[in-house]
């Protein structure tokens, strides 16, 4: 029984940087999210076509991000040493950021976009460019894989529709002792700091603790293991292994802790969701008011992190070039294009004087500290940053 609590307008492909003759043949869907009162798992009411999202063009380079490559550094790290796996398959593997820090010998990456697989390859990891599936599990093994001991995905589970057919395919390729680890936004986080901007097209579910349990449980696996995790605004990385063989990896303290923490939160009622609506909806409204009135005081705004978060911001609250005029971005691929939907210029960080202007959103907010420590000298010229989450405010 899938209840839908929050409606987020029309929106585009919130990767998808256009050109300006490229505007009129967008594609846009309705954003709306459900609630499923059987297995508590939050998703997309409509679900966008895989290959509309994760294609040749897709943009977002892991390895650009110097924290993210620290992080995907730190984590390989720890699960060699804590559980030294003999084969290692990592979906999602994007720019091989994770990938890299395995001997490529044993290790493989399934991509499905194309431009990213190729980067893999030619690191000589083998790359299989396609959605994860069933159907490739048993490809996989027909090749002449052995079960994998570790399989690892990070910020790409929550982007499959069907979960069962997504568990089921981990459960028939990985080894009997061997573990699957995945890390994706934390719904209590989301629903705690009032980001509602986690919800976009890839993100097809935003994961709970409580609703993964359940799921897990009924594709013959078991979650033993989450930490809570601070990237990408909050997210949580869970630990996987087989139900039914004996093993000594039993649920530890922080399931326990997180199930429980999730509960008292009332993660598993549906009226924790209506007030979260509520508070998206004032969060519009203040974003609005506030943009509007520095429009009216002839001040000028600028958003630095062309993100996906930022996609659902500004095509839920209306947000267009007349209330932020550019928005910079480290990402290459970004500069030179409009931001989905809002049609806001995308520009090189160096090719502004953020003096010139007088208010700075994140976009970016899950790297608020990074971007303030960087950009000191905006904020000692009286510049100030806005930014809407946990609430709409100004701070220097
Ligand atoms: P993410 O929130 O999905 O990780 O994307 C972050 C985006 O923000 C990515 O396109 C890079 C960009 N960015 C900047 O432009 N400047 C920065 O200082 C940081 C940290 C990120």
């Amino acid at each position: 029984m899938k209840k839908e609590f929050l409606d987020l307008g029309r929106q585009p492909i919130a990767n998808k940087f256009l050109k300006e003759d490229e505007f009129n043949e967008e594609f846009f869907f309705d954003l709306k999210v459900v609630f499923d009162e059987d297995t508590k798992l939050v998703s997309l009411k409509e679900f966008v076509k895989p290959e509309l999202m994760f294609n040749e063009d897709y943009v977002y380079h892991t390895s650009l991000s110097v924290p993210m490559v620290k992080h995907f550094k730190e984590i390989a790290e720890m699960l060699m040493k804590e559980f030294n796996p003999l084969t290692v398959m990592e979906i999602g593997s994007n720019d091989g950021a994770f990938l890299k820090n395995w001997p490529n010998d044993y290790t493989i990456g399934v991509e499905p976009c194309g431009n990213f697989a190729k980067v893999t390859e030619d690191m000589g990891y083998q790359t299989y460019s396609e959605f994860w599936t069933a159907e490739l599990s048993e490809k996989i093994k027909n090749d002449g894989h052995v079960d994998f001991d570790l399989i690892y995905a990070a910020n790409c589970i929550c982007h499959i529709q069907d979960l069962d057919d997504c568990f089921s395919a981990i459960k028939n390729i990985l080894s009997k002792k061997g573990i699957f680890v995945f890390e994706d936004p934390s719904l209590l986080r989301m629903l705690e700091r009032g980001s509602y901007d986690q919800i976009y097209d890839e993100h097809a579910h935003i994961f709970s603790v409580t609703a993964l349990d359940n799921i897990l449980r009924k594709n013959g696996l078991i979650l033993f293991g989450v930490d809570n995790l601070s990237v990408h605004g909050g997210s949580n990385r869970i630990y996987v292994r087989h139900a039914n063989i004996p093993t000594d990896l039993i649920p530890d303290e922080f399931v326990r802790n997180n199930l429980q923490k999730e509960k008292e939160f009332g993660i598993d009622k549906f009226q924790i969701y209506e007030i979260f609506a509520e508070r998206v909806e004032k969060s519009k409204e203040d974003l609005c008011k506030l943009l509007l009135e520095l429009k009216e005081s002839n001040k000028k705004v600028l958003s630095i992190g062309a993100t996906s978060k930022s996609t659902t911001v500004f095509n839920y609250c209306g947000i267009d070039e007349s209330l932020i005029e550019c928005i910079t971005d480290t990402t290459p691929d970004k500069q030179g294009m409009y931001s989905p939907g809002s049609h806001i210029p995308v520009v090189d960080r160096e090719s502004v004087n953020l003096n010139d202007y007088d208010y700075v959103f994140l976009g970016a907010w899950n790297f608020k500290d990074v971007i303030v420590d960087k950009e000191k000298d905006f904020t000692e010229n009286g510049g100030k940053f806005i930014t809407h989450v946990p609430e709409v405010m100004i701070f220097s």
